[in-house]
Order: structure tokens, then C-alpha cells, then sequence
């Protein structure tokens, strides 16, 4: 009986205790999966954002690049530094990633969010001139480009690629592999001062494009042979005096003409060449002299017969003393000064006044005709 009652209460202790394991078996049971599905619910959650900033990141890094390009696009308009530059095709890569982008980015209609990056027009891409800043040498031609280069719609090869008169023989293909990328909307420009005066230049240009815009800057025909001559001395450390090169056997009498400053200063010779392939409605005459006096003046001219808008204005410009020229500042919002080169506004020789007043004599007819066929009167003396 006793034993009995022993084994009874054993059975009655190991069934509470059995009860009890069964008890806190379910509680940890219930407590781990709790904290299991609050683990999930968080991986989830974090793992739904990194997608959101993937693809945020995917459809912003374009624009960034592509806006990089834009800017860099001014190191590739120098031919010769770099003529097969790699930018471009990091950007042609970048830009035909975005569709991928596009795909995933689509607007509740179901059509893509980003689809103005597709068109083709803002693609960067090499084009054939639209517009040459043919010449004349000596007269402003760099001070023009700077000046106009300003200008967001306006891409220019950087320095000057003389196609038309050395390269020709290498094709419109080699030409366009000289341009400055430029997107839908821009214009593409170069500038070699030597396609004014070179014979067959006229035709070959028709031949590029009828419709080619042309920009000729034109100074006194005398100051400009001074400058052309003070280039030439610079180089050379021997050269003989202005006065004993610009005239025939020593006297002020006979003027050589077969000498190149003097000779490229006929303008009027070498316009009536251009006049036999172009209208005068594709020519622009820019002012050697404006342009120093009045710089705004002339890139507001220069900006309408381009068809472009307003945007250089005389808030770019500013008078520098030292230098003695118009320097710019780079934009109108930041006000970094920038001057041209010391090659350019350089100080002229003193040059005796009667072969000056003898070289005036020379040009007054050719300069009359000159603004007969443009239409123009300059009032060179
Ligand atoms: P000089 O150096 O004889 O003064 P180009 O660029 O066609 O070679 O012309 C050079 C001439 O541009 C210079 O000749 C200078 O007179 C003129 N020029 C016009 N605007 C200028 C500027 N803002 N700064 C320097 N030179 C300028």
C-alpha cells in the first residue's frame, strides 16, 4: 500500500514536470518564431530598398556622364592633341545603357519614364562644318572663335585644321574625325585664315556644302600687313625692316605685291573668287576693328546670322588696360577673366610714316572695291 502510494505520487510529480517541459517547449517554440518572422520581415524590407537605389543609380549615372562629355567635349575639338579620343565612346556606351534602365523605370501608363534619352540628336556625334571662319589672318580671326565659342550651341575644332588647303587629298572623312562632337542643335566650326586667299578653296568648300556659312574678319589692310609682319619677325631674328620688304628696290615707289603681307591685303582680289560660288547672303564681314572697340557689337552681328540666340553679350566682355584688348569672362554666372594668348596684341615696330601714307595710296582702290562688292564701308584711310 505504501509502495502504492509512492508510486502514485511519482507518477503524479513526473507528470507535472512533463507537463511543464511541454509548457516551455511551446513558449520557446512560439518566441523563436516570432523573432524568425520579424527577421524576415526586415531582410525584406532592406533588400526591396538596395533595388530602389540600384535603379535610381542606374537611370541617374547617363546624365552625369553625359553631361561630363559635353564639357570634356571642347578637349576633343583639339585635333591634334587628340584625335581619336576614347571620351566619346565611354559616353556612346553609357548612353545605349540606359534603355536597360528605361526598362525597368516605366511610368504607371506602362510607357518608358526616360524615353527623350533615345533620340538619337543627343547622341554626341562628329559633323562637317556648318560654318568656317575663313580668314583674314591677322585681323581678329582668334579673338572671333573665343568669342563666339562662348556660346553654348557653338562647338569649334580647336585649332586650326587647314583641310581645305594642305589635307584635302585625305577626304570629307578625315575632315569630320577633326570636328568637336557636337549633339542635335549645335553648330560645328573651324577656323583656318588661310582658306580666304588660297585659290581653290571656293569650290572645294561648294562642294562640302552650298550652304556653308562663312565668317570673314577684316582689318586696315595696312596695320594687318604690319601684324603679319611683326608674326613673321618674331620667328625669325634676322628679318630685314618692314619698309625694306614691303617695296621694290629700296624707294617707297613701287610696292611689292608678290609679298605676302602686302598681297593678302587686295581683299577685294580674292572676295570676287569666293562670290563666284557663294551669295553674299552666306558671307559674314566682320570688323577687325569693331571687334576690339566693341566686341558685343560684332558677336551679336555674328549671332543673328547664325540663327542663334542672344546668350554672348557685352556681360561677357571686359576691357583689360594691361593688355590693351577686350578679355572675356568665361560665362556671365562666373567670373573667371580670360585674355588671348601673348601672340596675339602684340607690339607692332615703329614703321616710317611716308611708307605707311604709300601703302594707304596702294590699297585706297582695291579697299573701294572691297566695300563695293560687300556693301560695306569700313573707312580704312
Ligand atoms: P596684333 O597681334 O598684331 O595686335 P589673328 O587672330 O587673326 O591672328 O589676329 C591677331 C590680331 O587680333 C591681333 O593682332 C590683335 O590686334 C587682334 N585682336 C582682336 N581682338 C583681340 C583681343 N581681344 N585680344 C588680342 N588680340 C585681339
Amino acid at each position: 500500500m505504501f509502495v502504492m502510494s509512492i508510486w502514485g505520487t511519482s507518477l503524479s510529480l513526473s507528470s507535472r514536470s512533463l507537463a511543464i517541459a511541454l509548457v516551455l517547449c511551446v513558449t520557446l517554440l512560439y518566441i523563436s518564431y516570432s523573432f524568425n518572422a520579424c527577421l524576415l520581415a526586415s531582410i525584406s524590407r532592406s533588400l526591396q530598398q538596395s533595388n530602389l537605389r540600384n535603379l535610381l543609380s542606374l537611370t541617374s549615372t547617363p546624365r552625369n556622364e553625359s553631361s561630363s562629355n559635353s564639357s570634356s567635349s571642347n578637349d576633343s575639338a583639339t585635333p591634334a592633341s587628340n584625335p581619336s579620343n576614347n571620351s566619346s565612346n565611354t559616353t556612346n556606351r553609357s548612353i545605349s545603357s540606359v534603355p536597360a534602365a528605361v526598362g525597368i523605370a516605366n511610368s504607371s501608363d506602362g510607357s518608358p519614364k526616360y524615353q527623350l534619352l533615345r533620340q538619337p540628336g543627343l547622341r554626341p556625334s562628329r559633323h562637317l562644318p556648318d560654318t568656317l571662319i575663313i580668314g583674314v589672318k591677322k585681323s581678329g580671326t582668334r579673338a572671333l572663335l573665343e568669342f563666339i565659342r562662348l556660346h553654348p550651341d557653338v562647338r569649334a575644332a580647336g585649332s586650326e585644321v587647314h583641310f581645305f588647303d594642305r589635307h584635302y587629298q585625305r577626304g570629307l572623312r578625315w575632315y569630320r574625325h577633326h570636328m568637336p562632337y557636337t549633339i542635335e542643335g549645335q553648330i560645328t566650326m573651324e577656323k583656318t585664315p588661310s582658306y580666304f586667299v588660297t585659290k581653290e578653296v571656293p569650290q572645294r568648300v561648294y562642294h562640302m556644302n552650298t550652304a556653308t556659312k562663312l565668317l570673314i574678319v577684316v582689318r586696315d589692310p595696312v596695320t594687318r600687313a604690319i601684324s603679319d609682319y611683326t608674326q613673321a619677325a618674331s620667328k625669325k631674328a634676322d628679318m630685314k625692316r618692314f619698309e625694306q620688304l614691303a617695296f621694290v628696290n629700296g624707294s617707297y615707289s613701287v610696292v611689292d605685291t608678290n609679298w605676302g603681307p602686302v598681297k593678302i591685303g587686295v581683299y577685294s582680289r580674292y572676295l570676287e573668287r569666293w562670290l563666284l560660288y557663294f551669295p553674299l547672303s552666306q558671307l559674314l564681314f566682320i570688323s577687325g576693328e569693331r571687334l576690339i572697340m566693341d566686341p558685343a557689337y560684332e558677336i551679336g552681328r555674328v549671332q543673328d546670322f547664325l540663327g542663334l540666340k542672344r546668350v554672348v553679350t557685352e556681360k561677357h566682355f571686359y576691357f583689360n588696360a594691361t593688355k590693351g584688348f577686350p578679355c572675356l569672362f568665361k560665362s556671365e554666372a562666373r567670373s573667371t577673366p580670360h585674355c588671348l594668348g601673348k601672340t596675339k596684341g602684340r607690339n607692332h615696330p615703329h614703321i616710317d610714316p611716308s611708307a605707311i601714307e604709300r601703302l594707304r595710296e596702294f590699297y585706297r582702290p582695291f579697299n573701294n572695291k572691297f566695300y563695293q562688292l560687300t556693301g560695306i564701308n569700313f573707312a580704312w584711310a
